[in-house]
């Protein structure tokens, strides 16, 4: 069975480990030059949806490792007349050497991989954004970190995510946290609570939660390592975008909240960021904001993501 990232969980926590050191070379020695890892391969990248740090670290990622990235919108394909996700799949199987996909369904990303026999990255999806959390992760071990990737520099650390904790970065971090004794919080209104897909993600992982939810940001804020946010509005969600809004309002990140967090908190958001609602200029622009280490760490993971896929599945 060829190994894909589809899930947060479809590394063990030993081979995620692996991929953290990796990621770490890799962003150590990236002006050594291009490597030949994906040497004579070429990858799709499918976007069903938009994107700026994802289409640009893939490709600019793939290329360093030698390979050759072709960039699809999803539109522009015969997918959108209505050729099957099934047929479109064992054609690219014949191509192609791997697939990176952004999609809405995760089902999708799940059939790209059963029906292309290649290896599948998913690159965000309604349910889960692994490879963001993943690149988060390795972030926050170089925050709390010495040097290097030492997982053990995140373990018991309070994360807290606020506003929309049912969408695809909150589950990838509520996963992602949980492989690494992280404390994650999940705090925003009741009514955009996690659902039960969560628990079974855990469940069909057999991984113990390591999150909470709470619905008050003050008790969730205080002693805070990690102060992370997302939209309010997800792509897919916009008919939503007046609703969110006013219910999320509480659950800003802003100065008042960072007054509770612990004296060395970051801040940090996947992005792109909507300034002065899910959190504010000062918080976003100010000292304690890591977020373009954060994005740039994207291009560092990604490369070992699929340099472990390509080990793995050589060996
Ligand atoms: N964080 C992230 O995935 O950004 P893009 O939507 O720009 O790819
Ligand atoms: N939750 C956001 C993440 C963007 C990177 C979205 O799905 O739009």
């Amino acid at each position: 069975m060829v190994r894909s990232f589809l899930r947060d969980t479809d590394f063990s926590r030993d081979e995620a480990c692996e991929v953290f050191e990796l990621a770490a070379r890799y962003k150590r020695l990236r002006a050594a030059g291009v490597l030949d890892v994906l040497k004579g391969q070429s990858w799709g990248l499918i976007f069903f949806k938009k994107s700026t740090r994802t289409r640009l670290s893939f490709e600019a990622g793939i290329y360093e490792l030698g390979g050759h990235p072709m960039v699809m919108n999803a539109g522009d394909l015969q997918l959108s007349r209505g050729e099957t996700v099934a047929d479109t799949a064992k054609i690219m199987g014949r191509y192609l050497h791997g697939l990176v996909i952004r999609a809405f369904e995760q089902e999708v990303v799940d059939d790209f991989a059963k029906h292309s026999g290649l290896p599948v990255v998913n690159a965000l999806t309604d349910l889960l954004h692994p490879c963001q959390s993943y690149a988060d992760m390795f972030t926050m071990m170089e925050y709390f970190g010495s040097e290097g990737a030492n997982p053990d520099s995140i373990k018991g650390r309070k994360f807290v995510f606020f506003g929309d904790t049912a969408c695809n970065m909150a589950y990838s971090l509520a996963l992602a946290g949980s492989m690494f004794g992280v404390e994650v919080v999940l705090c925003g209104p009741e009514e955009f609570r996690p659902g039960p897909e969560l628990d079974e993600l855990f469940a069909d992982a057999s991984l113990k939660p390591s999150y909470s939810f709470t619905s008050d940001p003050a008790a969730a804020a205080k002693g805070a390592d990690i102060l992370y946010t997302d939209v309010w509005v997800s792509m897919g969600k916009e008919e939503e975008k007046a609703d969110r809004i006013a219910k999320m309002a509480p659950y800003q990140v802003n100065e008042k909240l960072f007054k509770l967090a612990n004296k060395n908190a970051a801040f940090m958001h996947c992005l792109p960021a909507h300034s002065g609602e899910e959190v504010s200029e000062g918080v976003l622009r100010g000292s304690r904001s890591i977020i373009f280490d954060e994005a740039e760490n994207r291009l560092h993971v990604q490369k070992a993501i699929i340099s472990m896929l390509v080990k793995k599945n050589a060996g």
